[in-house]
C-alpha cells in the first residue's frame, strides 16, 4: 500500500465530511452533486484497491452493513429519562413551571428571572449517539430508559450524524431526535404507494412522519432504512468524559454544533416565565409552517450547576419540563359520508365524524377532497379514522385504522353520485379535472345559497347578520332567487321569517341599507365569477375603472390586466356575455349599490408604502402571483430572497428555507390572514 493512496484517502475523507456537513446539516452546498458523487466514487475506488485503508468512519460505510437477524440490547452508561409534561396548554403552563423552579431554588420574591433555554420538542425518536475516541461506534433507541436497541447501522446511513468528530473528547454520547420532514414523509408514502400498486409484496404507507422515521430506525436492512429521507436534532449529552467544561446548557449546544450536530436553530435562550411564554407563543404561531412536527416546546434551565442543584424526582429532571401544543391528530368514528355542493359547484365528499377535539376546537366535519382521495383512503361508513387539524386549514382524514379496514360488515368504498344531491342535476368530471361539478348553475339552490354568502361576506359587499341559516331560511322559502331580490325583501317579509324578532329584522334591514355604498373592487369579487378572487377583483378594478367599461371588455382587452391569463380571461367574457348576469348587475344597481370612481381611489395614500415582503410555501387561498398584486397595490415590494432588509416574510404550507432563513435572522414572519388584517387595518 502506497502511503500516497493512504493520503488521498485521508484527504477524500476530510473533502467529503466537509461537504456532507454543508449538504446534509446546513443546506447550502458549495459544490454541485455531481463534484461530491466524483470524490465519492474515488474513494470507494482506492478503498477497493485497498481493503486495508476501509475504516468504519469512511462516508462510504454509511450504507453497506448486512441485514440483522434481530437487534442487541444496549445498556445506557447514563439513563436516557422523560421529560414531565406540563399539559396546561395555555399560558399559565409556562408561569407554573418558573414557579416550581423559583420555589425549588427558594428564590426570593423579587430576586432576578432565572434563564432558560427554550427548544422545540420534536416529535420522532429518542436517540443515543455514542463517539469513542472521535468516532460514532453506537447508536441506540431509548427503549426503556435504561436498556436500549442498538441500531448503529441504520443511524449511520443518516447524512446529517456526522460519523467522525474533530477535537471533541475521548467519549461522547450526544442525545437527541431522530426525525422525518414532512414532505420528504408524503414523497416516501408517495412512492410507497407506486411500490404498492406495482404488486410488490409486504410494502405499505405509513400513517405520520413519527411512525415512519421509526419504522426506519427499526430495519433490520439497512439498505431500506439508506432510502427512508431521516433527519436528527441534537438537544444534549449523554455519557461524557474528558470534554471541556460546559457552564450551561446552551453552550453545550453551541459546541455540539461546532462538531458538526444539527441544532434546531429556533432553540433559544429565555428569561423568566414572560421568556417562556414569548417562545411558547411565537412557536405557536410558526408551528404549521415548521417543515416537521412538534408536538410543543421544551423548556430546560440554562445554568447546568442549577440543574444539578435541582436533580430528578424519579426518572424525570426537575429543571426541564415539556409545554404541549394541543393534539393536531386525533382518532374518531365515521358517521356518515356527505357530499355539499360549493358555489361553484364543485361537490366534495365530507366525513361527519363524532365529535373530536383536535387541534384546540371541536371537530364534527372533515373534507375528503374529491372522490379520488376518498377512494385511495379508502374511507368507510364506521370507520374508526385519524383526523388531523392543523393551524387554520380545514380538518381532515389522514387515514382509517387497520382494524378498521378489517372489519367483516364493512360497507361499500365511497363513489362519487352522478347527479346533483341537492337539485338532481347531472353532476360532471371533465377530463383531467379531479372535481365533479353540479351543472345546475343557480338553479341548484346549494350553488345558489353559496352566491349569496359569497356576495354578503365581510371582503365582498358585506352585510352585517346575515349568515348560513338566514340565507338557507331565504332560499328555502323561495324569498330570494337573484342577488338583487336580497334589496327588495323589506322589513315585513324578514319579520314574517320564523324565529326573526323585530329587532332582527330592522338590524338587517339596516345592514343591507349600509351594504349599499360599497366599492368596485368588493362588488365584483362579490358576484362571484369563476377564478376571480380580491387580488385578481383589484387589478380589474383598478385596469377598467368602471362596472361598464369592464362589462363591455373583449378576450383581448381582459388579456391585458396584470394578473389575468386566459382562462381567467374567458371565465370574466363569458360570464358578462350571458344576459341575465348583466341583467343582475343592473338590478343592484337600480336597488341603490354604488361605488366611488376608480381613479379617486387609485390617489389614496399606499398602505404598505416603503415595506419589503418575501412570499414562501403555499398560502391556503390566494395564488402566489394574487399575494404578489395585492402587496404591489398597497405600495410594497415583493422580493425573491430573505435578508436583513425584509419586512415580513408570507408563509403558507411547505414554506422552506426562506422560512427558515427569516426565523435565523429574526424577521416578523405573517401568515396569509395576517396579510389581509394588515390590509385592512391601513
Ligand atoms: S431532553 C432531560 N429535549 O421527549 C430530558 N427531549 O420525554 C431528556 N424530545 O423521548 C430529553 N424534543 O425524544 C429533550 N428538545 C428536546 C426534545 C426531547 C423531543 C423527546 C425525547 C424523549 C422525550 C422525553
Amino acid at each position: 500500500m502506497g502511503t500516497a493512496s493512504a493520503q488521498r484517502v485521508e484527504e477524500l475523507r476530510s473533502l467529503l465530511q466537509h461537504h456532507g456537513h454543508l449538504y446534509y446539516v446546513l443546506d447550502a452546498p458549495t459544490v454541485p452533486d455531481a463534484e461530491y458523487d466524483r470524490l465519492f466514487r474515488e474513494l470507494q475506488d482506492l478503498e477497493t484497491q485497498h481493503p486495508d485503508l476501509r475504516t468504519a468512519d469512511s462516508p462510504t460505510q454509511r450504507v453497506g452493513g448486512k441485514p440483522l437477524a434481530q437487534f442487541d440490547s444496549v445498556r445506557h452508561a447514563v439513563p436516557m429519562l422523560s421529560i414531565r409534561t406540563e399539559t396546561d396548554t395555555q399560558a399559565s403552563g409556562a408561569q407554573a413551571f418558573d414557579t416550581r423552579i423559583r420555589k425549588e431554588l427558594e428564590l426570593p420574591e423579587g430576586a432576578a428571572p432565572v434563564q432558560y433555554v427554550t427548544e422545540l420538542k420534536f416529535d420522532g425518536l429518542a436517540m443515543s449517539l455514542r463517539y469513542e475516541n472521535g468516532l460514532l461506534v453506537q447508536a441506540a433507541t431509548r427503549g426503556d430508559g435504561e436498556y436500549g436497541e442498538d441500531v448503529t447501522h441504520n443511524i449511520r446511513t443518516i447524512g446529517q450524524i456526522p460519523l467522525r468528530l474533530h477535537d471533541a473528547p475521548p467519549l461522547l454520547e450526544v442525545r437527541g431526535e431522530v426525525y422525518m420532514r414532512r414532505d420528504d414523509f408524503e414523497a416516501l408514502n408517495a412512492r410507497q404507494r407506486l411500490r404498492i400498486a406495482a404488486g410488490e409484496k409486504g410494502e405499505k404507507t405509513f400513517v405520520n412522519p413519527r411512525n415512519a422515521a421509526a419504522g426506519a430506525v427499526r430495519q433490520l436492512d439497512p439498505a431500506i432504512a439508506a432510502q427512508r429521507p431521516l433527519r436528527f436534532f441534537a438537544y444534549g449529552v449523554g455519557q461524557v468524559q474528558g470534554g471541556p467544561a460546559w457552564a450551561t446548557h446552551h453552550e453545550l449546544l453551541q459546541a455540539l454544533k461546532a462538531w458538526g450536530f444539527p441544532v434546531a436553530e429556533q432553540t433559544s435562550t429565555a428569561l423568566g416565565a414572560d421568556g417562556l411564554l414569548a417562545f411558547y407563543e411565537r412557536t405557536g404561531a410558526q408551528r404549521a409552517q415548521l417543515p416537521f412536527d412538534i408536538d410543543g416546546v421544551v423548556y430546560k434551565v440554562n445554568s447546568l450547576a442549577v440543574q444539578q442543584r435541582l436533580g430528578f424526582v424519579s426518572r424525570e429532571p426537575r429543571w426541564a419540563v415539556a409545554h404541549k401544543y394541543p393534539a393536531q391528530e386525533q382518532i374518531t368514528t365515521v358517521l356518515d359520508i356527505d357530499v355539499q355542493v360549493g358555489r361553484t359547484g364543485k361537490l366534495t365528499p365530507v366525513a361527519k365524524l363524532a365529535p373530536v377535539f383536535v387541534g384546540g376546537v371541536t371537530v364534527t366535519n372533515a373534507t375528503l377532497h374529491n372522490e379520488d382521495e376518498a377512494r385511495r383512503k379508502d374511507v368507510r361508513l364506521g370507520d374508526q379514522v385519524i383526523v388531523r387539524r392543523a393551524g387554520d386549514v380545514i380538518p381532515e382524514v389522514v387515514s382509517v385504522l387497520p382494524d378498521s379496514m378489517q372489519r367483516p360488515d364493512r360497507g361499500a368504498m365511497f363513489t362519487m353520485p352522478r347527479i346533483c344531491p341537492v337539485c338532481g342535476s347531472q353532476a360532471l368530471r371533465e377530463e383531467d379535472e379531479a372535481d365533479y361539478r353540479c351543472t345546475g348553475g343557480l338553479f341548484c339552490s346549494a350553488q345558489r345559497k353559496q352566491a349569496f354568502l359569497h356576495f354578503v361576506q365581510r371582503r365582498a359587499v358585506e352585510v352585517e347578520g346575515l349568515g348560513e341559516k338566514l340565507v338557507d331560511q331565504l332560499v328555502d322559502a323561495g324569498l330570494v332567487s337573484t342577488l338583487p331580490d336580497l334589496y327588495r325583501l323589506g322589513f315585513a317579509a324578514l319579520a314574517a321569517l320564523d324565529r326573526m324578532a323585530e329587532k332582527s329584522a330592522n338590524n338587517l334591514v339596516e345592514a343591507l341599507e349600509k351594504s349599499k355604498a360599497t366599492s368596485l373592487p368588493r362588488f365584483l369579487y362579490g358576484l362571484g365569477i369563476r377564478h376571480v378572487g380580491e387580488a385578481t377583483a383589484k387589478a380589474l378594478a383598478r385596469h377598467f375603472g368602471s362596472m361598464d367599461a369592464l362589462m363591455q371588455a373583449s378576450e383581448a382587452d381582459l388579456l391585458l390586466v396584470n394578473d389575468v391569463g386566459p382562462t381567467v380571461a374567458q371565465s370574466i367574457h363569458t360570464f358578462f356575455a350571458q344576459a341575465h348576469n348583466r341583467e343582475v348587475v343592473e338590478q343592484l344597481r337600480a336597488c341603490g349599490l354604488h361605488w366611488p370612481a376608480m381613479e379617486a381611489a387609485s390617489d389614496a395614500p399606499k398602505p404598505l408604502a416603503g415595506l419589503t415582503f418575501v412570499i414562501t410555501g403555499t398560502l391556503p387561498t390566494l395564488g402566489r402571483d394574487a399575494a404578489k398584486a395585492l402587496i404591489e397595490d398597497a405600495g410594497a415590494k415583493v422580493a425573491g430572497s430573505v435578508s436583513k432588509k425584509t419586512s415580513f416574510v408570507l408563509a403558507g404550507s411547505e414554506a422552506g428555507s426562506k422560512l427558515d432563513k427569516a426565523l435565523e435572522l429574526g424577521v416578523p414572519v405573517i401568515d396569509e390572514a395576517a396579510l389581509h388584517t394588515m390590509l385592512e387595518a391601513s
